[in-house]
């Protein structure tokens, strides 16, 4: 028997769990494919607000806030805590790195704070309730989905690919022992 979805669930983003997390190849397609999750939860949070006036939307809030408040979170570490130092020491300013770098940490900061803001509302839905006022989570959640994308696009677009070029195989295996330990 095919168990009933509620709608807005998608049960397609939370992140890999600790076995598949030692396998990690490739530190850069494991980020990339981080990024694939982040973007189905930006679709995951715009179909909850459609759907939630039909209700059942509380186990679909709950994943995502799981995701945003554990896999996000993570990942936001693997970046500041690892590949950026690597990147900074590794790329000639010639790179340009050093703007975007600047602008990709205080991103992380504002996604923290927009969790924060996200996460009463997300709380609330995962207790079955109805929000008194869903224009505020409908606001949060715009503002986060179209910060997380152009983010998104800045790391996959220059980002990635520099340290594609720049990095050693000795740093993204050392990179790779460091996120696997933190997904233990
Ligand atoms: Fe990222
Ligand atoms: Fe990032």
């Amino acid at each position: 028997m095919t168990a009933a979805r509620e709608p807005g669930a998608s049960g397609a983003f939370r992140t890999f769990d600790a076995d598949q997390a030692g396998a990690i190849a490739d530190p850069l397609d494991y980020l990339r494919l981080e990024h694939e999750r982040q973007r189905a939860v930006c679709e995951a949070l715009e179909r909850l607000v459609e759907t939630m006036d039909e209700g059942a939307v509380a186990g679909a809030a709950q994943e995502i806030l799981d995701f945003l408040t554990e896999d996000l979170s993570r990942h936001i570490a693997d970046e500041e805590r690892d590949l950026f130092p690597l990147l900074e020491a590794r790329c000639p300013p010639e790179d340009g790195l050093k703007g975007l770098l600047k602008r990709l940490r205080r991103e992380h900061e504002m996604d923290e704070d927009l969790v924060e803001f996200l996460r009463a509302d997300l709380e609330f839905l995962a207790l079955g309730r109805s929000l008194a006022n869903p224009t505020r989570l409908l606001i949060n959640l715009r503002e986060f989905a179209s910060t997380q994308r152009r983010h998104l696009a800045w790391e996959d677009e220059t980002v990635l690919p520099l340290a594609e070029t720049r990095l050693s195989d000795a740093d993204r295996a050392a990179m790779a022992e460091r996120m696997r330990l933190r997904r233990r």
